[in-house]
């Protein structure tokens, strides 16, 4: 009987595509150039039975997509009432591109990026980001700078997928011209932000905090409406209103219940 040989996975380098060698094949490129691109290679350790290159991909894919999200992950376990806040915003901006008519890769985008938007927190000092008060101007640009931060953690790894910097750099643009990081107004935003940046405020708006219970939906809608045009894309608020009764909201409970009691719990002992 043959023994069922496991898959390896591997660091290797690769120089300019599928199935290329590394250093000593040959097929490295002139100038010496040698460590980069890298990118997870999956083998058989059977030289017989080779990985298909399909499979390959999505299993690599799968690899590095769970890591990106452990990024976000990170950010919301240093705030358990924040948790799930990502995923949801990625699962409904999603909803609105499916609504908007995006295509399958875009929605993919959207859904990447709704779920890394504010990992640039991460370099924004706690104190700050849980401040009971308001901020102060120059807290507020302190803030405000996780953006810009997000997208500079993001951009060695994700270069490939633009779409999803665009997010994470533009989901707090206004789309009259008064946001930031680089004042952008209207359709030079870039869509998959404008639709991320409807999902973000809905989602805020609707989830409850330590300084105020959760506002009801039609609330959150109607808040939505009245700075259509200001600070939101009217096309994407109509969109989401469009999207919300596909969305499953017993799902947003289902993510936030089996967490919080364990980091209240761990919190109270770290204390
Ligand atoms: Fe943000």
């Amino acid at each position: 009987m043959t023994a069922v040989q496991p898959l390896a996975l591997e660091l290797q380098p690769t120089w300019s595509g599928i199935g290329v060698g590394g250093p000593g094949s040959g097929s490295e490129p002139s100038g010496g150039a040698t460590a980069l691109p890298w990118r997870f290679r999956l083998r058989s350790r059977s030289p017989r039975r080779p990985c298909p290159t399909a499979r390959t991909h999505a299993i690599a894919e799968g690899v590095f997509l769970a890591a990106l999200r452990a990024l976000g992950q990170a950010l919301e376990a240093k705030d358990p009432d924040t948790w799930g806040h990502s995923t949801r915003v990625g699962a409904l901006g999603a909803a609105i591109g499916s609504d908007l008519g995006l295509s399958e890769g875009e929605r993919a985008d959207i859904r990447l990026g709704g779920e890394l938007h504010d990992v640039g927190k991460i370099g924004v000092p706690d104190d700050l980001l849980h401040k009971a008060g308001p901020l102060t101007p120059m807290e507020y640009l302190r803030v405000m700078q996780h953006p810009l931060i997000g997208e500079r953690i993001l951009a060695p790894l994700i270069h490939h997928r633009p779409a999803v910097l665009q997010i994470v750099r533009s989901h707090h643009e206004w789309f009259d011209g008064r946001g930031l990081p680089d004042g952008l107004a209207g359709e030079a935003i870039p869509l998959s932000a404008r639709v991320i940046a409807v999902a973000d405020a809905y989602d805020a708006m609707t989830s409850p905090r330590p300084y105020r219970a959760s506002l009801p939906l039609a609330t959150a809608t109607r808040e939505l409406e009245d700075n259509a045009g200001s600070q939101f894309d009217p096309d994407c608020v109509r969109a989401l209103e469009r999207a919300l009764p596909g969305v499953r909201h017993p799902a947003r409970q289902a993510l936030r219940r089996p967490v919080l009691p364990f980091a209240r719990a761990a919190a109270s002992s770290w204390a």
